[in-house]
């Protein structure tokens, strides 16, 4: 392998250059194993743009974005910019990326590995082998829809309000990634809304359904209220092999499912666009992507070297196989997080007393000897 890939690395703000650091130090040894050459470019994206630029996200990094071959997002946030306006907040920086990049699926698959299984708060029988993939809409719903504000009433109190819309277009997009994937696992989709009481719900089982019948009759289709989803990810998640919902039900029930796996420090994600999926990758591969772990900037544990960098490393396994074509190595970066688990190489949110940079040490001691036994 002789390529170049250039990847946009933008740790952002709190714990993000932390657990960035070691997913980093990872991607330059898997890429070097390979022989494959990166030109990783760092940006300031979030709270730290703000400080230094003044905005979020500098038009000139989203362009820098546009032309990598992915982006490797840390998290931004924190108490010091609560106080700003919706349009200048650190969390704009990475909802211009998905928009503008017109990423529009989240994967964000909540799998146990093994050596976690007593760090669950729930019991070993309900999450052993887990494996569970949560496809999130990420560019409509509430988090996108107009109109939106905040108004001040005759009275002088106030009255904030969002829309949520979903098209057609936009939910057999989502759709269509989410039955691709299923195909390629236990093939079942579990299409996830409130059709019950709102009209974006409805839409979205009506087109969830259209959808299976014309093109993906082979997948079993079943659907289900996002409140009661909650309820049976908690009961009995193995129940699921796909879920497939909106924006803000995905952002819900993707960190609740984080903590079947041990800690929301596991889930990695990857943000994607059209026809980006597990299969199609090679086609499309130079259309970026962004990979980023569920878990925001953590401003209680942000400065203490204790941030649990398992997702942001594992957000590279996923880059590795979805954007750059290197599955073989995705793989080993997985294998060698389950290793270092195993040896106990984990922080305190998985009832560990590591370090964030000694997690990073030993998913590279055992990155370095699962390279000599492949070769
Ligand atoms: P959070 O995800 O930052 O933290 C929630 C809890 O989980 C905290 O107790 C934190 O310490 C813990 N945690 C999170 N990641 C961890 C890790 N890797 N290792 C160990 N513990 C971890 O959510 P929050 O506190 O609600 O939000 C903080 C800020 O992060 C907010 O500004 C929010 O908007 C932002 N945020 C950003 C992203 C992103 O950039 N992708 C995602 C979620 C939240
Ligand atoms: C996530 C985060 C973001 C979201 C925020 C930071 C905008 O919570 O990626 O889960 O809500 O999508
Ligand atoms: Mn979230």
């Amino acid at each position: 392998m002789n390529e170049l890939f250039r990847i946009l690395v933008l740790p952002g703000d709190g714990i993000g250059p932390e657990v960035m650091e070691q997913a980093v130090r990872v991607l330059k040894q898997v890429s070097v194993q390979a022989g494959a050459h990166l030109e990783l470019e760092y940006a300031l994206a979030g709270g730290c743009a703000i400080d230094a630029h003044g905005t979020p996200l500098l038009d000139e990094t989203m362009e820098r974005a546009r032309t990598s071959h992915a982006v490797l997002f840390g998290s931004v946030g924190g108490p010091k910019w609560e106080g700003l306006g919706f349009d200048l907040r650190p969390e704009i920086a990475i909802l211009r990326l998905r928009k503008e990049l017109n990423l529009f699926a989240n994967l964000r698959p909540a799998t146990l590995f093994a050596p976690l299984i007593e760090a669950s708060t729930l019991k070993p029988e309900v999450i052993r082998g887990l494996d569970l993939m949560i496809v999130r809409e990420c560019a409509g719903g509430l988090y996108f829809g107009e109109p939106r504000g905040i108004e001040t009433l005759a009275d002088g109190s106030k009255r904030g309000y969002n829309t949520e819309t979903y098209s057609t277009e936009e939910i057999e997009r989502v759709g269509r990634v989410a039955f691709t994937l299923a195909r390629s696992r236990r093939n079942e989709v579990c299409s996830v809304e409130k059709a019950n009481v709102t009209e974006s719900g409805l839409v979205w089982r009506e087109v969830m359904t259209e959808l299976h019948k014309r093109e993906f009759a082979d997948v079993k289709l079943r659907h289900m209220y996002a409140d009661n989803c909650a309820m049976q990810l908690v009961r009995a998640p193995k129940q699921f092999d796909v879920i497939v919902t909106g924006n803000m039900f995905g952002d819900i029930l993707s960190d609740l499912a984080s903590m079947l796996t041990g800690s929301l420090g596991m889930l990695p994600s990857a943000t994607i666009g059209a026809t980006k999926t597990a299969q199609s990758h090679d086609q499309t591969r130079f259309n970026p992507a962004v990979y980023e772990p569920i878990h925001g900037s953590a401003p209680d544990i942000a400065g203490k070297g204790i941030a649990n960098p398992m997702a942001q490393i594992l957000s590279v396994a996923m880059m590795l196989r979805l954007s750059l074509g290197m599955p073989k190595e995705a793989a080993l970066v997985e294998q060698a997080c389950i290793e270092a688990l195993a040896d106990g190489a984990r922080t305190p949110d998985l009832g560990g007393n590591f370090t964030t940079s000694q997690v990073g040490d030993a998913v590279l001691t055992r990155l370095e000897q699962l390279a000599v036994v492949s070769t």
